[in-house]
C-alpha cells in the first residue's frame, strides 16, 4: 500500500541518503541507471534549453547532484554562469568540481531546500530540475515551487525538467509501473527490482506529467512542451513570455 505523503521520507533523510549516494550520480554517458532513458532525457532538456536561448548568461540547476545535466548543457553551450543547489553538500562539491573542469567559467553553490533558499528573481535564463521534482510533496507544494520557478525565470527564459512520473490513471499507472519493473529486473534482477520501488514508495511523490504542464501554464508560463515519455518518465520543459 502506498505510503501517505505526511510519512514520506523528510528532506533531512533525503539529504543524507543522497550524501551517500554521489558516484551513482556522476556518470555522464550513462546518466542514473534506475531512470528509464536517462542519457536521451539529459540531451533533449539541454539541447531544448539551447534551442530556447542560444546565448545562455545563467543557469540554475534544482537538485543538480553531481551536476550531470549542467555537464551536459556544457557541452552545448558555453559561458554561461551556472548556480547549482542541491541539499547534499557532498553532491554539490563534486557538481562543482566537475562543472569547473569542463570549463564552466562561473559556479556557485546553494546547500539546502530549493523551496526556502533566496534566489534573484527574473534572472535564470536556463532553469533545469532533473529527478528531483518528485519529492515534492502536496498540491500545494508543487504549486508554490512552479510559482518560485516562474518567479527566478528571466523574461523569455525557459525550464527544462526530466523526472519518474505517475498517471492521471491508476490502471494505466500500474501497467506503466508494471514496465518499470521488468525494466529494473533486466537492469538488477528482482530483488533490486524491489529495493527501488521501496525507496521510491518511501521517498518519492511524482505526479503526472500532464497535472506539471497544466501546472506550468497556470502559474505563467506562455508555453509548453513535452520533449519525451517513456513508461514512468518524462522530459519536458516551459517557455515564459518576453515581458
Ligand atoms: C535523483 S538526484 C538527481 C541529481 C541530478 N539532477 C541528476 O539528474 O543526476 C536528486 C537530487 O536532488 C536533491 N534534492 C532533493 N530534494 C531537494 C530539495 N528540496 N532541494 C534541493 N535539492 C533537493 C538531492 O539531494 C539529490 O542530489
Amino acid at each position: 500500500m502506498a505510503i501517505p505523503l505526511n510519512q514520506k521520507s523528510s528532506t533531512d533523510t533525503i539529504r543524507e541518503r543522497f550524501d551517500n549516494d554521489v558516484e551513482r550520480f556522476s556518470n555522464l554517458q550513462t546518466g542514473q541507471a534506475a531512470t528509464i532513458d536517462a542519457p536521451l532525457a539529459m540531451e533533449l532538456i539541454t539541447q531544448a534549453a539551447v534551442a530556447a536561448t542560444p546565448s545562455i548568461k545563467r543557469v540554475l540547476d534544482i537538485g543538480c547532484g553531481a551536476g550531470n545535466n549542467s555537464l551536459k548543457l556544457a557541452q552545448c553551450s558555453s559561458g554561461f554562469h551556472c548556480d547549482l543547489l542541491d541539499l547534499s553538500q557532498a553532491m554539490l562539491d563534486r557538481a562543482k568540481q566537475r562543472v569547473i573542469a569542463a570549463g564552466v567559467p562561473s559556479v556557485e553553490v546553494f546547500q539546502g531546500d530549493f523551496r526556502g533558499i533566496a534566489l534573484p528573481e527574473q534572472s535564470y535564463d536556463v532553469i533545469l530540475a532533473a529527478a528531483v521534482l518528485h519529492h515534492l510533496r502536496d498540491d500545494s507544494d508543487w504549486e508554490q515551487a512552479f510559482r518560485k520557478i516562474y518567479r527566478l525565470t528571466a523574461p523569455g527564459g525557459s525550464v527544462w525538467i526530466s523526472d519518474l512520473v505517475s498517471h492521471e490513471s491508476s490502471a494505466v499507472h500500474s501497467m506503466m509501473w508494471q514496465r518499470y519493473g521488468e525494466y529494473l529486473s533486466e537492469l538488477g534482477g528482482q530483488t533490486y527490482r524491489d529495493k527501488v520501488f521501496e525507496y521510491i514508495d518511501i521517498e518519492d511523490s511524482p505526479r503526472p506529467v500532464t497535472y506539471q504542464l497544466e501546472l506550468l501554464r497556470k502559474v505563467g508560463f506562455k508555453r509548453v512542451e513535452l520533449l519525451h515519455k517513456n513508461s514512468c518518465f518524462a522530459a519536458f520543459g516551459a517557455f515564459k513570455g518576453a515581458t
